[in-house]
């Protein structure tokens, strides 16, 4: 078992001596900044608290796949924050808003390839199953994104068709990292299944918190502005059950344009008056905290002792805590 000390310890390591080439900088100085603005590192830290259930030291075995968690995750932002014109990310002016969108596309794909660079680093005997599992998460994400993008044109999204699309923009890379961890510890099938499911789970309370925060949040905790999903009109979690319980002009108040700052706060107020008249904030609280029970639920049919599954709830409450 390795602490979580431990794991925060080798984590600030890891990103703090990551390296890019310097040379063109205006390629890779946005790699640099993106990684030196820091964010949670969640995905790294899940793969190395699944490892530490099953290992006892943390070596560049595991430090390698963890890296490539993080630079994938970082380089779905660069592009996610073009697609959904955010000027904010991490406390922060997104690379787009920094530097230019060509910029931001290009910076973007060469993170997605150093990720490979690093993932190719994973050791020998368990390198087919770490690319393929990291290939099938990387172009579910991409479905995933899709999808919320072809989501916002539509009037109406089931609360299942929401879930999928959030099991793939999000749900798979937490689900990735648990089970990489598990895989690099030499852990058997069974668990790494148990463990992938638990980040699967995890990850769907993870966004529908992130779309919680997203309207009820605050900016300087959150570092992405407020109602930004309501200006893109997004079918977050509030909205699609705002919907089901029937809320009248839901769908107007997102399709309704807002162009000067007036409007745009117009706007968020009038969506988060619905969201307010059919109570949907707390039900979003509920929702994430019976997603987190479900996950360790999962998670514990790992084989692994008590303790491991103490591991599982701690990390969960550490990343949900504020909203479940
Ligand atoms: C943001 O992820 C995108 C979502 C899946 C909600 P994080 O909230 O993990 O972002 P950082 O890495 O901490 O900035
Ligand atoms: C992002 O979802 C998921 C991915 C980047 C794949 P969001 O669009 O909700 O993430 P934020 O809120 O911009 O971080
Ligand atoms: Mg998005
Ligand atoms: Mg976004
Ligand atoms: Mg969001």
């Amino acid at each position: 078992m390795i602490s979580s000390k431990a794991i925060d310890a080798a984590i600030e390591t890891l990103f703090g001596n990551l390296e890019f080439q310097s040379r063109p900088a205006g390629l890779y100085d946005p790699l640099r900044y993106m990684i030196a603005i820091g964010g949670k590192r969640i995905r790294p830290r899940l793969c190395l608290t699944t490892y530490g259930i099953f290992a006892d030291e943390i070596t560049p075995s595991v430090l390698e796949p963890a890296a490539a968690l993080e630079i994938f995750h970082t380089f779905t932002l660069i592009h996610d924050d073009i697609m959904d014109r955010s000027p904010l990310r991490r406390g922060n002016p997104t690379v787009w808003k920094k530097w230019s969108e060509d910029t931001a596309i290009l910076s973007g794909d060469v993170m997605c390839i150093d990720a490979y660079k690093h993932l190719a680093k994973a050791p020998a005997q368990v390198l087919p199953q770490a690319m393929e599992l990291f290939s099938k998460t990387a172009s579910r994400v991409c479905d995933g994104q899709q999808l919320d993008m072809d989501f916002e044109k539509r009037s109406s999204v089931s609360m299942n068709e929401y879930m999928e699309m959030i099991g793939l923009k999000t749900g798979v890379l937490l689900a990735c990292s648990a089970q990489m961890g598990a895989l690099v510890a030499g852990a058997d099938g069974w668990s790494q299944d148990s463990l992938y499911e638990y980040g699967y789970y995890l990850g769907l309370a993870f966004q529908v918190a992130d779309d919680y925060l997203d309207a009820y949040g605050d900016q300087k905790v959150f570092g992405k502005p407020i109602g930004g999903d309501i200006l893109n009109g997004k079918k977050s979690w509030l909205t699609v059950r705002a919907m089901e319980k029937g809320a009248e002009g839901l769908a107007d108040a997102l399709a309704a344009p807002a162009l000067t700052p007036e409007e745009q706060a117009a706007k968020i107020a009038r969506v988060m008056d619905i969201y307010a008249s059919v109570d949907v904030a707390a039900d979003a609280r509920k929702a994430i905290s019976d997603l987190s029970s479900r996950a360790v639920f999962k998670g514990s049919d790992a084989a692994m002792g008590a303790d491991g599954v103490t591991v599982l709830e701690n990390f969960a409450k550490s990343l949900l805590g504020r909203t479940a």
